[in-house]
């Protein structure tokens, strides 16, 4: 068996959409239109993720990002190139694709509504034909990183989407597969149970050597949990490395805050190109002063560059 649990070569999609008309009279006019325009949201991406990383798979809005999560699990067909997921082509094989893989799309439950926790989890354990060993154990493996009681028991529909997002995490290691993909799965969620969902994403990583995908806004998760990140902007890949790597890189940025008043005031600096005694002089000379802090760049200050085509 190789290493690879994903691998991507020129992978490109295109979408054809409807160029749209304004008004009635165009609405009217897009009924019978033939003039379609071409969406490229997936451009000549390749990519190898080795088995057990945890890759956070980040891009602005539009990026490409659950265009390319659909293609790994074979929802969609690339226009071309080539993809390989756990040595298959998920589009062409996608019942078995499906069989190693577990998704969670973050805020669509994928779980019955009306059962009970435990219930959605009996039916998954016969679907994927699940051991009851390997069942018992996995249960154990969840009681021992998260306290399932609270949910195990109650009807999805009743759930808290912070608990419900937890059952869907729950769910989709369940089968125990080498690949999860979550999209987006910390959204909306207060920060006691963003952590609890990353501790259990970690715990289950390190228990089983599940490869995660991941894609996220939030950048407490990717410090949390991805020692690698891939970065795609308008189809492209524009950066593939070790986060620390990204963070040497801008290692002569600093945050500089300064306390006016009752606020903090935070500056970018970079401490080659400007002096922050000069810049701390200068605010001084307008304003009082009250306390003052310098920082390390952040993991957000860093993507925010990125995307800002500061690289
Ligand atoms: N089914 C579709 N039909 C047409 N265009 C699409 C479709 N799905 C996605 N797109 C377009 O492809 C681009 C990438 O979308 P998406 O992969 O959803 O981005 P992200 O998940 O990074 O926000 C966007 O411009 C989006 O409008
Ligand atoms: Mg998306």
């Amino acid at each position: 068996m190789s290493d690879e649990a994903i691998l991507m070569k020129g992978v490109c999609k295109d979408f054809k959409v409807l160029n749209r008309h304004e008004g009635l009279k165009g609405s009217i006019k897009d009924l019978f239109s033939r003039d379609y325009k071409t969406v490229s949201a997936v451009k000549d991406v390749s990519l190898t993720v080795n088995k057990g990383e945890i890759v956070g798979y980040l891009g602005p809005n539009g990026a490409g990002k659950s265009t390319t999560i659909k293609m790994m699990t074979g929802v969609l067909e690339p226009t071309s190139g080539e993809i390989l997921v756990n040595g298959l082509v998920p589009y062409k094989d996608r019942t078995k694709n499906c069989e190693n893989i577990g998704v969670v799309f973050g805020q669509r439950s994928q779980l019955w509504w009306s059962l009970p926790l435990i219930e959605s989890f009996k039916l998954l354990r016969d679907i994927y034909m699940v051991p009851q060993k390997e069942y018992d154990d996995m249960i154990a493996l969840y009681r021992s990183l998260v306290d399932i009681e609270p949910v195990l028991h109650k009807p999805v529909r009743q759930m808290s989407l912070g608990q419900r997002t937890l059952s869907d995490i729950l769910a989709a290691f369940l089968h125990n597969p080498g690949i999860v993909f979550l999209d987006e799965p910390t959204i909306g969620l207060d920060v006691s149970m963003k952590s609890k969902i990353r501790d259990l994403i970690l715990g289950l990583n390190k228990e089983k050597h599940t490869t995660v995908i991941l894609t996220t806004h939030d950048m407490g998760d990717v410090d949390a949990l991805c020692k690698r990140i891939v970065i795609i902007d308008k189809g492209s890949k524009i950066y593939d490395n070790d986060i620390d790597h990204l963070k040497s890189y801008f290692g002569s940025y600093r945050t500089l805050r300064m306390r006016i008043g009752d606020t903090w005031e935070e500056r970018l600096i970079d401490e080659k190109e400007t002096d922050v005694m000069s810049v701390i002089a200068e605010t001084q000379a307008k304003h009082k002063i009250k306390d003052i802090q310098l920082q390390e760049i952040s993991t957000e200050e860093v993507i925010k560059k990125i995307y800002e085509g500061g690289s």
